[in-house]
């Protein structure tokens, strides 16, 4: 008999919520033969992060992900009865109930009901969340081996990138695997105009003469929130300058420092793109810095910036 696959988090989640309802996980299911929709659903990816010392865990910047599920159910002209305070809520419980202490992630899904059809890709939709136990790389040693991409990332043209689409993410595979079998760890997509875009699941960040630099929203890549963290980090935590601009290959080989940012990236060193080293090849002073205030803000060890963690209501240990 064939060995089951296990899917992500499949160990660790009891229950899921699916439209409007908290369900066991295994009444969650949906016949073989409509497998397709999911190529056509949308996501996020959030998540929570534990702080041992205030026994709390936080849900890092829940309102900012939510706000784009529901923009993407929007550009995907979705309709689903489901708001975004439902899907905060269910969030929430299913994180209450299952009573995590320790890192989690979140997943909401938006998926089309199976008849709505390719001719009209527009109507109703269904909601599911699930979340399981998943801990932080922010302390990984080494920096990412990059390569940049000869595959083109996708335009908001042909699909645009600014909706979290589980579509998109076939660019993404190409890309990635196509990297990871020459044997490197990650790589670099250059959009339709040839410039730097973002990697396939995260965005790009490059440090040069002391100013933080990334490519523009407008540059085909998913308006990353973690990108805007970088972002006010830079400004208003570290106090270092931040451009976006347009970004040439060739820039990002004599680059002081470039590092990747995203919910499930993190702050992500590199240390070389195409076999150039980035610096001297190791953690660059500015990326730790980086990564060290990510680090106490989405665990609130730094207590600034109340408004991006969301307390989860807990039940007693
Ligand atoms: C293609 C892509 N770009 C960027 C990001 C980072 O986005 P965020 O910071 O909102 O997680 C992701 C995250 O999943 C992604 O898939």
């Amino acid at each position: 008999m064939a060995k089951k696959t296990k899917m992500w988090g499949e160990d660790h989640s009891k229950y899921i919520w699916l439209d409007g309802e908290r369900i066991p996980w295994d009444q969650g299911t949906v016949h073989v033969t409509q497998g397709h929709i999911f190529a056509h659903a949308i996501f996020e990816g959030i998540r929570a992060y534990w702080n041992d010392d205030r026994e709390k865990l936080f849900v890092f910047r829940f309102k900012e992900h939510l706000d784009r599920l529901y923009r993407s159910i929007k550009l995907m002209r979705m309709k689903t009865p489901y708001t975004l305070e439902d899907v905060w809520n269910g969030s929430l419980e299913l994180c209450r109930v299952h009573g995590y202490r320790e890192d989690v992630y979140i997943f909401p899904t938006v998926y089309f009901s199976p008849d709505v059809y390719l001719n009209k890709m527009a109507g109703p939709a269904h909601v599911y969340v699930h979340t399981f136990a998943y801990g932080s790389n922010l302390r990984r040693k080494d920096g990412a081996r990059c390569s940049v991409s000869s595959w083109t990332r996708i335009s908001d043209n042909t699909l645009p990138a600014r909706i979290k689409c589980w579509a998109n993410y076939r660019n993404s595979a190409i890309a990635w695997t196509d990297a990871t079998l020459k044997g490197f760890d990650e790589t670099i997509m250059l959009n339709n105009r040839g410039k730097v875009c973002e990697a396939p699941g995260a965005c790009l960040m490059m440090i040069q003469d002391g100013v933080l630099i990334t490519p523009p929203v407008t540059a085909d890549i998913l308006v990353s929130v973690t990108r805007d963290t970088i972002l006010r980090i830079g400004r208003d935590v570290i106090g270092m300058p931040v451009v976006e601009r347009e970004i040439d290959r060739t820039e990002l080989y004599t680059a002081d420092e470039v590092f990747l940012c995203g919910t499930g990236a993190e702050v992500t060193p590199v240390a070389s793109i195409d076999n150039y080293d980035i610096g001297d090849g190791s953690i660059g002073p500015g990326t730790q810095q980086f990564r060290e205030a990510y680090n106490g803000l989405i665990r609130g060890i730094d207590e600034r910036f109340p408004e991006w963690r969301t307390d989860v209501p807990l039940q007693p240990a």
